[in-house]
This record gives structure tokens, C-alpha cells and sequence, in this order.
């Protein structure tokens, strides 16, 4: 066989494999989770424990917010989780983390960021603390990765927990902050992620006139506004949410990628079990990856179909 052919074979083969039922999605997956009070009480909990391990091992690079951990009890717990799981079920990959410092306004009600990533597939290579006297309640510890695994190389993560009644005013803030740190870093790809409360009784559709990230269309918004990342049948609410700027990282992304990880249906949990770990749901999205197989475009697929059909077919 030709190695064109070959290649074919396996491009098809890799489509085929997609299109059948339990699949291995492929990219990069990024995830964001807001854990809703995550201190060392919650991290001593077996079941809760293992339910975060779970979530977490699945993403490449993961950022938690509503963490309240000043000592580090409960994000050690949390990795060395992450790092003992057995290696056959998650290829032995090792996790790293780094946390903000403790960030609010009140004593009583300070919390971190932490991000979580495989340490084989991704490096950070910067990290910026956006301005503590400024407008945000929790300013966003921006970070920058790169990773030769995804298509787009170099990357910014900007995370927000907004504060609920000042969520209109903090999401058009993160405008600034792209400002910053892409000049800061010479790099416009930027994802904004997290809790941001843009829905419901926070951030209504007339409020988005007022927000840059929405009002500027250099921003895609890639968790729409019909989707629930909350827990509670009472409450159906897009808070969390992921937005990108720029064509050249929209293009790197798996399209429609973008949604919640509703992890009690996925690992047949109870609704009790799913709110030990928090009341909202993770989200994520997919970047593409370097590979070759995951870039095949569609007129490669044209060409290995009819390369194939007159392998089949000689007569044709
Ligand atoms: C991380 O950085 C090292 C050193 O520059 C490099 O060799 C490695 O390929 C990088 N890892 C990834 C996943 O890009
Ligand atoms: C990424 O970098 C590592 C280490 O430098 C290398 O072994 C690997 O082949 C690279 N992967 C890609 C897709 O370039
Ligand atoms: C900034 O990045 C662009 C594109 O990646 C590059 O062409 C340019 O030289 C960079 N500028 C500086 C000052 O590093
Ligand atoms: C949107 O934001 C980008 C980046 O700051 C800027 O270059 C562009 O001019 C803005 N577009 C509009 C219509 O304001």
C-alpha cells in the first residue's frame, strides 16, 4: 500500500472510531470549575475527594476558583490524589498546581485561584497578579501557558469568580485586563474563564450592552446563554462561562466544543454526591490539537475517500 493510502486508512479509521457511540474526544481540554468553598473540611471527605480527582484528570490545564486554602492543606490533598491514581487508567500523567495568593475585599470572604495542569502537556511560562487596589473583588491572577500539543501554541488564561452584584462591572473590566497583560506579554490569545454570574439576575440581555467583551465582536463567547452550569433543578442559570479573543484562537478551538461537564450523568452519580463537590457544574472547551490526524480538513477527507474507494474499487 501507498503510504498516502495508509494514512488514509488511518485518517478514516480515526473518523470511524468518532462516529461510534463511547468515543475518546480528542484537543486539549480546558476546564473551569468553580468549587464553591473548596478548604481542607471539604478536601477530607473521601467521596468528594474522589469525585474532584475525577473531574480534574480529565483536563490538560483546570482552574478552580472559590478556594479557601491560606495553608495548602487541601490543594496538597487534592494533587497527590492527582499524581497516585493508577497509571494505567490516566497513562501515569502528572499534575502540577499554582495558587493565588488569598484574594478579597473582606476578611471573612477571601478565596484563591488555582490552576492545575498535566505537567507533560503544558508548560507555564509567565504569571501576572492583576491590580489588588483595582475594581475587581477577586482581580484575575492571569496566567500564560504553552503547550506544543495544541495548534495554537502560546496562550493567556484570565479568571474571574465575579462578584455577584458587580458582575456587569467587573466582566466589562476584563476588557483592561486583556489590554494589559496582551500588551504585557506580546500575545493576543486570551481566554477569559469562570464564574462569572453573566446570566440570570446579574447580567441581563440589556446589560450586556454596557460590556465591552460582549459589545466588541473580537470576543466569542463560547458557553451560550441557554446553557445551565448550575446543580439545582431550581436555578437554570449560564454563571460560568469561557470567552476568547481573536479569529486565530477561535480557529484553534474544536467548534462547539464549548459546555458543561454534567458529571452526574457522565459518571452515574446521585444529585446529593454531585453537590458535595459544589453547586455548580465544570466547564470546558477543546482546543485542537498539533497532531495530524486531528487536523484533517475536510478536503483531506475528500481525497482518502476517493483514494481508498479506488483501492477497493480498481474498476473505478
Ligand atoms: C515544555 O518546555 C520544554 C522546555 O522548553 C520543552 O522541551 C517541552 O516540549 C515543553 N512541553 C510542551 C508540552 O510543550
Ligand atoms: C513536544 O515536545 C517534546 C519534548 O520537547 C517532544 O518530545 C514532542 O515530540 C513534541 N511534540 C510535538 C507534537 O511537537
Ligand atoms: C510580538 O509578536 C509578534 C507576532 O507574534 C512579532 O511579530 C513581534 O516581533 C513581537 N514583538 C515584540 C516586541 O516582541
Ligand atoms: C475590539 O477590541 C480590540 C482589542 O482591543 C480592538 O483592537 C478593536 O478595535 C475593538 N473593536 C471595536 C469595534 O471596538
Amino acid at each position: 500500500m501507498r503510504p498516502f493510502t495508509c494514512l488514509c486508512f488511518l485518517v478514516l479509521l480515526s473518523l470511524l472510531n468518532l462516529s461510534t457511540g463511547k468515543r475518546e474526544e480528542t484537543g486539549f481540554r480546558i476546564c473551569a470549575y468553580n468549587l464553591q468553598n473548596f478548604n481542607k473540611e471539604k478536601a477530607s471527605h473521601t467521596m468528594t475527594l474522589h469525585s474532584l480527582t475525577r473531574i480534574v484528570a480529565r483536563c490538560h490545564i483546570t482552574l478552580l476558583q472559590h478556594v479557601v486554602d491560606p495553608d495548602g492543606e487541601a490543594i496538597t490533598t487534592l494533587m497527590s490524589s492527582l499524581n497516585s491514581m493508577e497509571s494505567d487508567r490516566y497513562d501515569g500523567t502528572q499534575f502540577q498546581s499554582l495558587s493565588s495568593a488569598m484574594l478579597g475585599k473582606s476578611p471573612d470572604d477571601m478565596q484563591q485561584y488555582v490552576f492545575i495542569w498535566r505537567q507533560h502537556e503544558a508548560n507555564l511560562t509567565r504569571q501576572h497578579q492583576y491590580r489588588k487596589d483595582g475594581p475587581f473583588v477577586r482581580p484575575p491572577f492571569v496566567v500564560k501557558f504553552q503547550s506544543n500539543k495544541t495548534q495554537i501554541g502560546d496562550f493567556i488564561l484570565v479568571p474571574l469568580h465575579s462578584e455577584p452584584l458587580q458582575a456587569i462591572q467587573e466582566i466589562n473590566n476584563l476588557y483592561d485586563v486583556f489590554e494589559e497583560v496582551s500588551s504585557m506579554w506580546n500575545n493576543t490569545n486570551v481566554m477569559f474563564l469562570g464564574d462569572f454570574h453573566a446570566s440570570c439576575g446579574f447580567v441581563t440581555r440589556l446589560d450586556r450592552k454596557k460590556i465591552r467583551l460582549y459589545t466588541n465582536s473580537s470576543f466569542s463567547w463560547l458557553i451560550g446563554e441557554q446553557v445551565d452550569t448550575t446543580v439545582t433543578d431550581s436555578t437554570s442559570c449560564a454563571y460560568d462561562r469561557i470567552v476568547v479573543y481573536g479569529q486565530p484562537f477561535l480557529q484553534a478551538i474544536v467548534p462547539y466544543s464549548g459546555k458543561v461537564f454534567n458529571f452526574g450523568r457522565e459518571f452515574k452519580f446521585s444529585r446529593a454526591k454531585v453537590l458535595d463537590v459544589s453547586d455548580h457544574f465544570p466547564i470546558e472547551v477543546r482546543l485542537k490539537g498539533s497532531g495530524l490526524l486531528l487536523q484533517a480538513t475536510p478536503l483531506t477527507v475528500l481525497l482518502c475517500v476517493s483514494a481508498v474507494a479506488r483501492l477497493l474499487l480498481p474498476g473505478l
